[in-house]
């Protein structure tokens, strides 16, 4: 058998690809929340750092796409796999007193692992495709300038024209059960982060005993901040704390889209 496939076989080899492929996450998570904790400091800085991120080449942002894409691909397979393997090995149920922590670890693990997935897939389907049934942003949201050092950007004559992302968080997040789904879920993620940021160095032979109690907390405390800083966002909208940006924009930029919706259906009709 080749080494490779032997090291995927091996109970090992897939627990350091769970470890591996989850710090990568543990990263963009970091940086995902750092990157929308900016919404905080104004509108223009959560625009000009979206419009970085989009104007990145092509190649550079479709490779990280496909990457995180894979690499939460392979997260889910190894989760999967070392999960069945487990079942066969021990199929009757744990009744020793012991086991009852680590097994309710292991449970919420798993079934906060399936909700994130499905709230990765809404927020995907929310916020970069933009087309969920009443919330197509795209066609809700006017584009704003692009304002930088308290200065319209201009391309020669012309103004930089950005898309709002900030009108369109703040869009979202005033549907109170878009806002109560985003909060359930991050309470989720800091649960399966909690665990699992500790689980991780174990995993990579970086836990002992006298760094446990250490990384454990570490991992609890990364979970909170993670926690805190997603949630204060939908959370913040609902309080008016955060608001729109560009309010008569986006209502104009809504309703010239449903006048052209009506005489497109009127002209098929005919
Ligand atoms: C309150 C919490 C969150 C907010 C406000 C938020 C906000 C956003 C926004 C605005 C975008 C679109 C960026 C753009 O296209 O300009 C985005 C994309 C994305 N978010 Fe989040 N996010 C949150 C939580 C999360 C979490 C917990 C995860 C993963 C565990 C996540 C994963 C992603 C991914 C994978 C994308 C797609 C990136 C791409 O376009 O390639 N987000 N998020």
């Amino acid at each position: 058998m080749c080494s490779l496939c032997s090291f995927l076989k091996s109970t090992i080899g897939r627990k350091i690809l769970m470890a591996l492929s989850g710090l990568a996450l543990v990263l963009f998570i970091l940086g995902h929340v750092l990157g929308n904790l900016q919404i905080y400091l104004g509108a223009h800085f959560i625009n000009e750092y979206a419009y970085h991120l989009h104007s990145l080449p092509a190649v550079v942002m479709w490779g990280v796409r496909l990457s995180l894409l894979g690499i939460i691909g392979v997260h889910i397979w190894a989760a999967v796999s070392l999960t069945l393997d487990n079942r066969r090995a021990r199929p009757e149920a744990y009744d020793a007193k012991a086991n009852v922590q680590k097994s309710f670890a292991s449970g919420a693990m798993r079934w906060s692992g399936v909700v994130l997935g499905l709230f990765i897939i809404f927020h995907i389907f929310h916020f970069t495709v933009r087309n969920v049934p009443g919330s197509e942003y795209e066609d809700q949201i006017a584009d704003v300038a692009l304002v930088k050092h308290g200065h319209d950007v201009y391309n020669g004559a012309d103004k930089v024209m950005v898309f709002n992302v900030n009108d369109m968080m703040v869009a979202g997040f005033q549907v109170w059960w878009v806002s109560a789904f985003y909060i359930v879920a991050m309470a989720l993620l800091s649960i399966h982060l909690s665990h699992g940021v500790s689980s991780m160095f174990q995993s990579m032979g970086l836990r002992n005993q006298l760094w446990r109690k250490r990384l454990d907390r570490f991992a609890v405390a990364y979970a909170v901040v993670v926690f805190l800083g997603f949630a204060s966002i939908p959370a913040g909208v609902l309080a008016g704390v955060l608001t729109q940006s560009n309010p008569e924009g986006n209502a104009v930029k809504a309703s010239v889209e449903v006048v052209s919706e009506v005489i497109v259906e009127e002209i098929i009709q005919k």
